[in-house]
């Protein structure tokens, strides 16, 4: 970061003077820590729109050219030359790994794909119905209960080892919500399988039979997971600083961010998409849905469109397209109703005024559920695949947040517009 000029605010006839510092790439940012102490007066900036809350070195987005890039590789060069391991590599150490070095790290979370015994009791206390975010937010948290071996955020090597087992074990946990739903047994990891395929075997294969996982979905499965991995200090991410600035440990901060990732408005888009899709139905009803969309009194919002910073195409979301397009034809799915219903919806929308004028596109969440949905997953489990995409990128933002000299607790002020001072009346009185 440099700081080459300054910034200046007049208010009640003062004026004063803020830093304004310069990254590698994208906006500067006005310093304004010392706003409240110079000026008795706070920001006010409700959804953050204008708000840098951190510096990082990890995920850069331009929403204006719709470009991505994890630790400054594109989001499509990763997405055709590398996989999540890798990926996940780059976004904890800032660098694409060796083959050795890939190596190594593949072996060590293999190594922590199991749960203990004793978590998979957690499940049986869930109804069978319960939706698997409601298990994930509840297991994750809980893996703090378990590994008191590696909680200490002051020591680098534990936060290492919380990391290995929050990425190794993610894929077990969701799975296992998965098979409780449907009454199926848990299926154990196999660590003859990459991490894609592990995790469709422990979703898909029974005891009863041998599964080999299908590879062009298995790749496409670590593709997505690769599209999902990082983006910068979205909802679920900010929530996952914000509870570590506090101290909590890894697993609880990474439960945290499961919740919020869970709103229809971030990461459960992608589960409100597909049910949108099989609502609308079919093409002819495209228009009457567009027009509830754009109707100011209808909370209809066309869901897996828009975005805080993507004011053109998310880059993700045409990767995804070109999935699907690669699973529906290995599944001889290529009429596929709800892709082609999704394509002409994204075609509709695009030539609208209204999505035109708000720059509205479709993002990640467009097209994920329908891959999704053709590789079997059932759809209450989007968003828990999501969450073990994004595991890695939260990780690495909070092991970035804690590393940083900087770093304080997050507390916010407000612009407070309440009752002000005023005596209790008796409650015979009132
Ligand atoms: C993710 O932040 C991230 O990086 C998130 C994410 C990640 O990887 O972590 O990219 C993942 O969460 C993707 C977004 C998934 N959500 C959806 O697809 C839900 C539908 N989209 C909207 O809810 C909305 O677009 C948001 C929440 C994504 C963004 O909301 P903003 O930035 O607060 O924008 P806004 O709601 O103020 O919208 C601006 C205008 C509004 O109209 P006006 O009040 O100006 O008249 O556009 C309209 C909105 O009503 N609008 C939509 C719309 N999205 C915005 N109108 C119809 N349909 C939509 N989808």
């Amino acid at each position: 970061m440099n700081t080459q000029k300054n910034a200046t605010l007049t208010l009640d006839g003062k004026t004063v003077e803020f830093p304004v510092h310069s990254g590698t790439i994208g906006p500067d940012v006005v310093d304004i820590r010392s706003l409240y102490g110079k000026t008795g007066a706070f920001t006010f900036d409700p959804g953050f729109m204008s708000t840098g809350s951190c510096m990082s070195a990890i995920t850069y987005i331009d929403g204006d050219k719709g470009e991505l890039l994890y630790r400054g590789y594109p989001i499509e060069q990763l997405a055709e030359h590398c996989d999540f391991m890798e990926v996940c590599q780059l976004l904890l150490r800032g660098e694409l790994p060796t083959a050795d070095e890939k190596a190594e790290f593949v072996t060590v979370i293999k190594n922590h794909t199991m749960v203990h015994e004793q978590l998979t009791r957690f499940y049986q206390g869930f109804r069978r119905d319960a939706h698997p975010m409601a298990v994930m937010v509840g297991v994750v948290g809980a893996l703090s209960a378990f590994y008191h071996d590696s909680m200490d955020i002051t020591d680098q090597q534990h936060r290492d080892v919380s990391a290995y087992r929050l990425i190794a074990k993610m894929p077990t946990i969701a799975a296992m919500a998965y098979k409780y739903g449907v009454g199926q047994p848990f299926m154990y990891p196999r660590n003859d399988l990459d991490y894609a395929g592990n995790f469709l075997h422990m979703m898909f294969a029974t005891p009863c039979e041998t599964y080999k996982p299908n590879p062009v979905l298995s790749r496409a499965l670590d593709r997505i997971l690769i599209l999902h991995a990082d983006h910068e200090q979205n909802a679920s991410t900010s929530t996952v600083r914000l509870a570590g600035s506090s101290g909590a440990n890894p697993f609880a901060c990474i439960s945290a961010g499961i919740a919020c990732l869970w709103g229809p408005a971030h990461g459960g888009a992608n589960e409100a998409c597909l049910k949108m899709l099989q609502e609308i139905g079919d093409v002819s009803r495209v228009g009457e849905y567009i027009k509830r969309a754009k109707d100011k009194n209808d909370t209809f919002k066309l869901m897996g469109f828009g975005h805080r910073v993507y004011k053109n195409f998310d880059p993700r979301a045409k990767l995804m397209r070109e999935t699907c397009r690669e699973v529906l034809n290995e599944l001889g799915l290529n009429d596929d109703p709800l892709f082609k219903l999704a394509l002409a919806l994204e075609k509709i929308a695009l030539e609208d005024e209204y999505f035109v004028e708000k720059k509205l596109y479709p993002n990640v969440d467009f097209y994920s559920g329908i891959v999704q949905h053709a590789l079997g997953i059932p759809t209450q489990l989007f968003t828990g695949i999501f969450a073990l995409a994004r595991t890695v990128g939260w990780i690495a933002q909070w092991n970035e947040m804690i590393s940083d000299p900087e770093q304080k607790i997050g507390r916010p002020r407000q612009l407070y517009v309440g009752a002000t001072r005023r005596d209790v009346m008796p409650v015979d009185k009132r």
